[in-house]
């Protein structure tokens, strides 16, 4: 299968071309045929007029590919090496949602043919390829997983807006359901990963190592905002702290934040939710989800307190919260908490606006029934900068006072602001 791909014989595709699959199908598409198969119709004809919708890749990247976008799944029946890279979201029970997963999936069953192979890239719970995508490959295909056909598992390790670790030079767990898929799968990523590859023992392990890669950063980012919610009742500033503490060497860097996204803030409950099924109910890693989605309301709560703190009526106070994305420089927006803190204001009768340097505005209108302000106009009573986006890092006290009216707040989520605020009341978590 490998030599026949690298002679362009034999064709790779990459099904779901978001923040994961798109990237990695152009890596790919530098050294083998690539088909990029997506059910976007909106999102592929960006992709051909050389756009990337999420704004990661440079239009030059793009460019230079010769991917063949399309949905058609005759298209995608060319193709003998597929890579699945579909959302895994929660639904609103905060349980797995696997129905695009599964949907993915049984695209492929209906066209996979004996000597093809199966790699998927989405986060699932330690089981989910074996359990609940392989029999439908069998089922629909009516082919033999590891006899007819080929499967493997390589967790994708993208960290968006983030130029510095990339897909070529961060390490990439592989895995495959024998020694000949594992090798196959092992030399196709090595084409593009140039920090090398781990081969994982099994495609469990591979799953379960993607799972707590997340669940410890959301563990340990709630250990950080519980410590500075203590830290707020004793007067003093978390990140004071993590600074002076971060001089141990073995002390661990985190900081406290709000956690939203496609990932942190849901895989864990992937690992919850199998856990259960095996009849193991996890207290750590609840708490931590619990401690991290209770955090937009919280800090809504202690902005609205210091508004009151000022003799002011919160009843139509003015908010202005800079930054909405669920992290900085990337204009994704889902699962952001940002949108907790919005609500949380509004049921205290205060009047928001949003803006941010990344996000679309009609995306926000579409997501959470609100646009965002391009050009805000005060006197707002307090300013959150809740995400920092690079153009936020070099705003100063008069930028923000030119938006404030009296007795101004500025609420500095990510501590960016520390000692450069003095004629403000200056929070931070
Ligand atoms: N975004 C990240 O930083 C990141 C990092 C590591 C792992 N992951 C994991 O990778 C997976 C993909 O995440 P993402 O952020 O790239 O998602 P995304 O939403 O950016 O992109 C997914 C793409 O899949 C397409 N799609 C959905 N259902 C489909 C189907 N049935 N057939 C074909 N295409 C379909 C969508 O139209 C979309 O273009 C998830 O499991 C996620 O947890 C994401």
């Amino acid at each position: 299968m490998f030599a026949e791909l690298i002679k362009k014989e034999k064709k790779a595709a990459v099904i779901g071309l978001g923040y994961v699959g798109l990237p990695l199908a152009v890596e790919l598409g530098r050294k083998l045929s690539v088909i990029g198969f997506d059910i976007n119709e909106q999102r592929l004809e960006q992709l051909r007029q050389g756009n990337d919708p999420n704004k990661e890749l440079p239009v030059s990247a793009l460019a230079e590919t010769s991917i063949e976008y399309t949905s058609s799944v005759a298209k995608l029946a060319e193709a003998s090496f597929f890579i699945i890279a579909v959302p895994t979201p929660i639904d609103t029970h905060n349980e797995p949602d696997l129905q695009p997963l599964l949907s993915a999936t049984r695209t492929v069953a209906g066209v996979l043919k004996p000597g093809d192979c199966v790699v998927y890239e989405s986060t699932v719970y330690p089981g989910c390829t074996e359990e609940d995508c392989v029999p439908l490959l069998e089922q629909i295909s009516g082919l033999k997983a590891g006899r007819d056909f080929k499967y493997g598992y390589s967790p994708e390790r993208i960290n968006p807006g983030d130029k510095e670790h990339t897909l070529r030079n961060t390490v990439k767990i592989v895995s495959g359901c024998d020694a000949d898929a594992c090798e196959c799968i092992r030399r196709v990523y090595s084409l593009v990963v140039e920090a090398g590859l781990h081969v994982a023992p099994s495609v469990r392990v591979a799953e379960a190592a993607k799972i707590i890669e997340n669940t410890q950063r959301d563990v340990n980012i709630a250990l950080m905002n519980e410590l500075s919610i203590i830290f707020d009742r004793m007067g003093i500033n978390t990140y004071d702290v993590l600074d002076a503490a971060g001089t141990k060497w073995n002390f661990l860097h985190f900081s406290p934040g709000l956690v939203g996204g496609h990932c942190i803030g849901v895989d864990p409950y992937y690992l919850v939710y199998k856990a259960k099924e095996l009849q193991y109910h996890p207290k750590m890693i609840n708490s931590g989800r619990f401690v991290n989605d209770s955090m937009g309301r919280y800090i809504a709560k202690k902005i609205v307190k210091k508004i009151l703190a000022q003799g002011k009526n919160i009843l139509g106070a003015r908010v202005l919260i800079l930054g909405v994305t669920f992290k900085e420089n990337v204009c994704d927006i889902r699962n952001t908490k940002v949108v907790d803190m919005v609500s949380e204001f509004q049921d205290f009768g205060a009047r928001v606006d949003v803006m941010d340097a990344c996000a679309s505005s009609e995306d926000v209108q579409k997501a959470y029934g609100f646009p965002l302000v391009e050009h805000p106009e005060g006197p707002y009573d307090a300013i959150v900068v809740a995400v920092a986006h690079t153009p936020y890092l070099s705003l100063t006290e008069d930028d923000f006072l030119s938006l404030s009216g009296d007795k101004p707040i500025l609420g500095d989520l990510k501590g960016i602001y520390r000692g450069r605020i003095h004629r403000m009341i200056y929070w931070s978590l």
